[in-house]
């Protein structure tokens, strides 16, 4: 259901920094609007959590937009997108428009490829047990091999800014040598916080990496009736360490604004 929208900001959710990656395209080709961006930071990494889980904390996160008057909303997470959305979509089908990015990116990411070729999944252990990204991609090509790497460990590497730290290149090149033999077409980043670590894969494997984020910002665009805002402005919120989020997302987006801390405990009305 499209919901009619003025001057609302678009929200966008995650359990850390990594949503920051999908935000950063949706400026590129949508300067003009409001934004108010949820990291999740102290039910992070989601990647581990169950269904139930991801769907109470991520319900919360939307409550918390419907007050803040947002209508439409950018799941800024793979592993919500697989594993809440659908009931997401249904607890707040008469106040949200919300847009999944796994649903909405996979296609783009088998578009030019044929029958027979390879794609690899870089994602967290919740999406690649979810399956999702094969369901997706099967129902543009039921002929292309899909293998889904479980990357458990990254998204603490980008949160905690260990991009030089032997062990985690070392655990990086682990995950990439597994699936260089399969000779892949490319890989998908279907975490959030993988672009963060894009530069670091590509001196160890140079293959095309796709990120949904860049196709599901136009879908996003395409679809959205909210007018320009004539002062735009991004307001960012977290459940946790404001100053350890400004630090690990400034190596990929500059913060200059306040970080406001959200105790959802206590009356959201305060806020
Ligand atoms: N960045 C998120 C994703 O795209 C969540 C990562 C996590 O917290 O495990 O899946």
């Amino acid at each position: 259901m499209i919901i009619k929208s003025n001057t609302e900001p678009i929200g966008l959710l995650d359990s850390g920094v990594g949503g920051l990656s999908v935000l950063k395209e949706l400026y590129k080709i949508m300067p003009n609007k409001d934004y108010i961006f949820f990291g999740d930071t102290k039910n992070l990494p989601y990647g581990t959590k169950s269904p139930e889980q991801i769907f109470s904390f991520t319900k919360e996160i939307l409550e918390f937009f419907v007050q803040k008057k947002v209508k439409n909303v950018v799941i800024a997470c793979n592993t919500t997108s697989a594993l809440a959305y659908e009931q997401l979509k249904e607890c707040f089908y008469n106040k949200l428009n919300i847009f999944p990015l796994i649903q909405l990116g996979a296609k783009d990411a088998v578009s030019n490829l044929k029958d027979g070729d390879t794609i690899a999944v870089f994602a967290t252990r919740a999406t690649v047990n979810s399956k999702k990204y094969t369901q997706e991609i099967r129902k543009i090509n039921p002929k292309i091999n899909v293998i889904e790497t479980d990357c458990t460990g990254f998204v603490e590497i980008v949160e905690n800014r260990l991009y030089d730290d032997i062990h985690s290149i070392e655990f990086i090149k682990s995950k990439i040598d597994a699936v260089k033999k399969y000779n892949v077409k490319k890989i998908i980043l279907g975490c959030t916080h993988y672009p963060y670590l894009v530069n670091i894969f590509k001196k160890m494997y140079d293959v095309e990496y796709f990120n949904p984020a860049v196709f599901v910002a136009k879908a996003v665009k395409a679809q959205i009736d909210t007018p320009d805002s004539l002062n735009p402005n991004m307001s960012f919120f977290v459940s946790e360490n404001p100053q350890a989020f400004r630090l690990s997302a400034n190596v990929f987006f500059e913060i200059n604004t306040d970080i406001n801390l959200v105790d959802f405990s206590k009356n959201l009305s305060s806020i």
